[in-house]
Order: C-alpha cells, then sequence, then structure tokens
C-alpha cells in the first residue's frame, strides 16, 4: 500500500502539561518518519493534530473553538491530499471519544491517550475513505515507549518513567483519562537516557504524573531513588524531574539533592493549599504539617534549592481562614515559582458532587490576593542571585531580542545576557556557561557570560 502521509505537511497544537508535550514529540516522530513535513501554523499544514488537555474548563472549551474555526482556513495550494485532516487526541480524546464528531463534524481523526502509535494508520484511513476514524482504548498493558521522538531541541530531552496516576485527588480527571498508573521497567529508561547523553543532551526530567510513586507495579519494586541513581550514572550533565506528590516524597529522594553531581537544586512540589480541611476533602492524604516537614528536610541539605508548587483556589467550601492557611505558606516556604489555579468543576470527579456558595468575586480577590504574595517572594528569592556567578543552558535568545541570550540556570531561573564579543547565539546554544548575575527581577535575572 502507499503511503498517503508522505509529501504532506502536518502542524501540532499542544496544550497542557510537560507530558503532553512529550507525547507531541512522539507524534512528530512518527509523522516524520513516513515522510511528512513539520510546519509552524494552521494555514500551511495539511494535516493538523491537537494534543488536548481536560484539567481545566478553560483548555476545554478553547479546544473545541480552534476545531470549529479551521473550517474557514482553506488548504495550502500544491497540497496532495483533496482535503485538510483535523485530528484530536490527548485527553480530550480520550474523554469524549466519538461525541467529538458528533459536535465537530469536519474532524477526521479522534485517538486517545493510549493508542498515540495508532494516530499515522487513522490519518491514512481518512485520506482514503474520507470519513471519520475514531479509537479510543479503555488502557494499554504496554508502556509506549518503542515509538519515535523528534525532540524540540537537541540539547533537552524529556523522558517518561510512569504515566497513568492512581492518586484520585478529588478535583482531578487525570486518573480518568490517562489510566492507572504504569511504571517503565528500569532498563528501558536507562538505554533510553545513554542514548541521550551519546547524542550530546545536556538536561534530562524526569517525568510522570508522580515520579515518587515509581516501581510500585514493577517486580523487584525498583524505587524512584534508583532511577536518580541510575540516571546520574550515565553521566548526564543536568537532571530533573516532575511531578512529585508530597505524599510519596521519601528521604532517600530528599538525600539525592545532595549526593548526585546532575541533580539539579530545584523541586516542583504541589501543595494545592495549605489548610489540612481542604487537603482532606482533596483527597490529598498528606496536612500542611507533613508538608513543611519535607520543606525543612531539603534545606537542610540544600540550603538555597528552588521550590516551585501548584495552588487551587475556590475548591469548594474553602473559606477565607482556609484561604488564609494557604497565603500564610506560601508567604512561609518562598517560593521561586507558583502556579495558580481557580479551582474548575470536572464532570466525573468526586468534587464535582460538593455544593459551594462562595461568590465568583470573592474567590477571584482571594486569587488576585495570592498572585500578588506570589510575585513579592519570587522577587525576593531571585534577590539572593546578584553577583553570583552560574552556569546556564543556553536554549536560545530571547522572544525580544536576538542579540540577548536567554537560558536556565540550575534552579531553573531564567537567565537573559547580551551575546559576547567575538560569539554568536547559535554556537553557544545547547551549551552551559558560567554567567555573572548584575539584576535580579520577578521572573528572570539579566547577567553577563563571563570567561570559564
Ligand atoms: N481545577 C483547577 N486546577 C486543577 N488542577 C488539577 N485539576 C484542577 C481543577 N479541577 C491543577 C492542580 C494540578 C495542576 C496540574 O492543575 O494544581 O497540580
Ligand atoms: Fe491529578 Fe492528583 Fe494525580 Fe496529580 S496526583 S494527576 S492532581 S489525581
Amino acid at each position: 500500500m502507499t503511503n498517503p502521509i508522505q509529501g504532506t505537511t502536518f502542524c501540532i497544537h499542544t496544550f497542557g502539561c510537560q507530558m503532553n508535550k512529550h507525547d507531541s514529540e512522539r507524534v512528530s516522530g512518527m509523522l516524520e518518519g513516513l515522510g511528512s513535513l513539520l510546519v509552524d501554523t494552521i494555514e500551511e499544514a495539511d494535516i493538523v493534530v491537537f494534543m488536548t488537555c481536560c484539567v481545566r474548563e478553560a483548555a476545554d472549551t478553547r479546544l473545541y473553538g480552534q476545531v470549529a474555526s479551521l473550517k474557514n482556513v482553506p488548504l495550502r495550494a500544491g497540497s496532495p491530499l483533496p482535503k485538510r485532516i483535523v485530528a484530536v487526541g490527548g485527553c480530550i480524546g480520550q474523554r469524549d471519544g466519538e461525541k467529538l464528531t458528533e459536535q465537530l463534524p469536519h474532524l477526521d481523526v479522534v485517538f486517545g491517550t493510549h493508542n498515540l502509535g495508532s494516530l499515522p494508520g487513522l490519518l491514512a484511513q481518512a485520506v482514503a475513505d474520507g470519513a471519520h476514524h475514531v479509537e479510543v482504548l479503555e488502557s494499554s498493558s504496554d508502556f509506549p515507549t518503542e515509538l519515535p521522538t523528534a525532540r524540540e531541541h537537541s540539547w533537552a530531552a524529556w523522558l517518561p518513567i510512569t504515566v497513568g496516576c492512581d492518586n484520585f485527588c478529588s478535583y482531578c480527571i487525570v486518573p480518568y483519562v490517562r489510566g492507572r498508573e504504569k511504571s517503565r521497567p528500569l532498563e528501558d529508561i536507562t538505554e533510553e537516557a545513554r542514548r541521550y547523553v551519546e547524542a550530546g543532551v545536556k538536561e534530562i526530567t524526569l517525568l510522570g504524573q508522580n515520579v515518587n510513586s515509581y516501581g510500585r507495579d514493577l517486580y523487584g519494586e525498583p524505587r524512584f531513588d534508583a532511577v536518580l541513581d541510575a540516571l546520574d550514572a550515565t553521566g548526564i550533565e543536568r537532571l530533573r524531574f516532575a511531578t512529585s506528590h508530597p505524599k510519596d516524597l521519601t528521604d532517600g529522594v530528599i538525600e539525592r539533592f545532595g549526593t548526585l553531581r546532575s541533580l539539579m537544586p530545584a523541586l516542583h512540589l504541589p501543595v494545592q493549599s495549605g489548610s489540612d480541611r481542604i487537603l482532606a476533602a482533596m483527597n490529598r492524604r498528606y496536612t500542611r504539617e507533613h508538608y513543611l516537614g519535607l520543606i525543612e528536610k531539603l534545606r537542610k541539605v540544600v540550603p538555597d534549592i528552588a521550590l516551585s508548587t501548584d495552588i487551587i483556589v475556590g475548591f469548594p467550601g474553602e473559606t477565607e481562614e482556609d484561604f488564609m492557611d494557604t497565603y500564610r505558606l506560601v508567604e512561609a516556604v518562598g517560593y521561586s515559582q507558583v502556579f495558580t489555579f481557580i479551582y474548575s468543576k470536572r464532570a466525573g470527579t468526586p468534587a464535582a458532587e460538593l455544593h459551594d456558595d462562595t461568590p465568583r468575586e470573592v474567590i477571584q480577590e482571594r486569587f488576585d490576593r495570592l498572585v500578588d504574595l506570589v510575585q513579592r517572594k519570587a522577587w525576593e528569592a531571585n534577590q539572593g542571585e546578584l553577583g553570583a556567578t552560574v552556569p546556564v543552558l543556553i536554549e536560545g535568545t530571547s522572544k525580544r531580542d536576538g542579540l540577548v541570550l536567554a537560558g536556565k540556570s540550575p534552579k531553573n531561573q531564567t537567565v537573559h545576557g547580551p551575546v559576547p564579543a567575538g560569539r554568536t547565539a547559535e554556537e553557544l546554544v545547547g551549551t552551559i556557561v558560567p554567567m555573572r548575575i548584575d539584576e535580579a527581577r520577578t521572573w528572570y535575572l539579566s547577567g553577563t557570560v563571563v570567561d570559564g
């Protein structure tokens, strides 16, 4: 059979988390392998793939709007296809399946979170017969490792070590659309990491909805600290991971921040709320005290570790007192970054059954108050870097100025600085250069490359 994808162009719109971004790299890898060319815009693309997120309502509504508006974008001249092929995958694909094609009649392909690998076949069928093709599986037994990956950057790689989630936080849709937690065999992980190191990758980010519970479903129950040890031994320069559930963060993992050369001094540890009453209603299974105890242990190992977190404001029944518990926790911890979300009701989750009569404006006012605090604390955290020289992994140039380098410090802060005389941005991208920090803003640092 001829390959109908050959000679086409495609683009991918990705919503949501790093896992989705990584899945998009896999879709790119598969389509490029079949001879399709990645382009930037929908206008140039014969095939448009949406990798979707349904964690909050906003992304959900946007997806439906964006797919609907595609109807009006003409197919490029010279396309080998008779019409543009539109595919929706990821979490909304998994949740809504067939329903999507009923609401969006010009949609051609729907796939879910367990069958990325089916996409090329579904696209080929849609090209051949012009009909809808929907394939959503309840679960998959294998860890999806064998798909090719077209990485966005040559110097950085995401490496999934678990997929799915068994935690069932009461507000969260993820366990229903990503399925039960599955761990990837350790040899498989290290093998992929070794290949990346050989290919010159400088930074690996281990991915999973909850990396801390790695291995529970595997023979011999290798734990997450063993994964960190194995990764460090590959010689990778920088190692990070996300996301970590506080109830499963072990002393072993905390110690690794002090002992492993490659593990960067930054940790994303979502707290969600500082109120024990709300934490219990969220089914988070830790207390404020336990969480603060973890922070204390981490700071004993790495005193200036950069901490970031996620917080939900407006969970059903949250009072001013509960909110202030969160506010005071943020003040006490002094995060470098906080991702703040207003609670969004997700049908099918236990929290969707809870009644709440807190007015929308009250929730918004609390949210704004928290954001102000978050900015003040982020600014304070960055002031400590003034005058320091830090190794910066150069990622490119600033969006606003092609002559300004942009990169990341070990603590994951964005660092800007002028391209040094006699060098070009292109030759520095993907390398680690020492920079002296001259200015510290809320969301970035500015510095000067110094001779290493
Ligand atoms: N409403 C608001 N925020 C949510 N998150 C997850 N589910 C919801 C929801 N229903 C947030 C959590 C999680 C982050 C990825 O998204 O803070 O850590
Ligand atoms: Fe959702 Fe909780 Fe699982 Fe995170 S740990 S994905 S918030 S259910």
